[in-house]
């Protein structure tokens, strides 16, 4: 708890934190461009929102991130995965390393903007849950939007806690920005743990973070998000544990542990670096 308020003071020193922002958790750009009601733009992005998060790109990563891809690059449209084949529960997250779901109409709504816009360059990009389900539709998308897919950026990626799913070759991993909170108080879905780490192995080891969750929110919606959070994710956890969560191995508990710090990429400065990854990106500026 210290610690976490030591780095929003932190944060706070370096003008990150942006007081009262208002944000939209809901992007429909390219299905409005498929279904013919919006120009081709030069540059697409799809986001997927993790685990509990609302509309479909949420309220934690996908908004600021979206909004400074829009200050870098004229021409973008952006994109969350369809909220109504990408449920973001808990189930998707620990029973199918991912929505299996999500990532069809992730991959489907690339290939059918790729049809339209054949010359546009892609960014699949997802936070949490959502960055897994980024990881496995790269593997459905057709080639030919496959060799369009300019960059896969990812936010406090779990993937190397859950099957280390593999960039398409195509994809050189100068194209893969994963952002992830190190150091001292880290995020333990992406950070490298320490040899000394303690494995949960109770549900009061995972919820007890929680606690600290709501002074970490930026605006009124990721306050609201937070209380939700701490309301509901301590009886989904209690609801599954039997089910799914018992036939865990120790190393695989760290897949429960949203600690403060994975909820704060959307206002630690990540999200803009992600931007100016994006941006920079050869394949980006020619599109444009
Ligand atoms: C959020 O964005 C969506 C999609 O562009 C739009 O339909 C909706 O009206 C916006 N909501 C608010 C509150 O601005
Ligand atoms: C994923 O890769 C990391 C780092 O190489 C390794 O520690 C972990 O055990 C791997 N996980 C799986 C499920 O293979």
């Amino acid at each position: 708890m210290k610690l976490v308020i030591s780095d929003l003071v932190a944060y706070s020193a370096l003008g990150v934190v942006v007081a009262g922002q208002d944000v939209n958790d809901t992007a429909n750009g390219m299905a409005d461009v498929i279904q013919g009601k919006a120009d081709c733009a030069s540059v697409a992005a799809i986001f997927a929102r993790g685990t509990f998060d609302s509309g479909n790109i949420g309220v934690w990563v996908g908004p600021q991130f979206f909004e400074e891809l829009s200050a870098r690059i004229p021409s973008v449209t952006l994109q969350g995965v369809d909220s109504t084949a990408y449920k973001a529960d808990l189930d998707g997250y620990l029973s199918d390393g991912g929505s299996s779901d999500g990532a069809a109409s992730l991959a489907s709504t690339v290939n059918d903007y790729n049809s339209k816009c054949p010359d546009s360059a892609i960014v699949v990009s997802g936070w949490s849950q959502g960055a897994l389900v980024a990881h496995k539709a790269l593997e459905q998308v057709s080639s030919a939007a496959l060799n369009k897919v300019a960059a896969l950026v990812t936010f406090g990626d779990p993937n190397g806690v859950f099957s280390n799913i593999s960039l398409p070759t195509s994809i050189p991993s100068s194209s893969f920005s994963s952002s992830c909170v190190t150091g001292t108080v880290f995020d333990p879905l992406c950070a490298q743990l320490p040899g000394d780490f303690k494995f949960p192995t109770l549900i009061s080891d995972i919820v007890g973070p929680f606690a600290s969750l709501p002074h970490i929110t930026v605006g009124a919606q990721q306050a609201e998000a937070a209380a939700s959070l701490v309301a509901q994710f301590p009886g989904q956890l209690a609801d599954s544990w039997d089910s799914f969560v018992s036939n865990l191995a120790p190393e695989q508990f760290v897949r429960l542990m949203l600690t403060p710090q994975h909820f704060t990429y959307g206002n630690n400065g990540m999200a803009a670096e992600a931007a100016d990854f994006v941006a920079g990106l050869s394949a980006v500026q020619s599109a444009q």
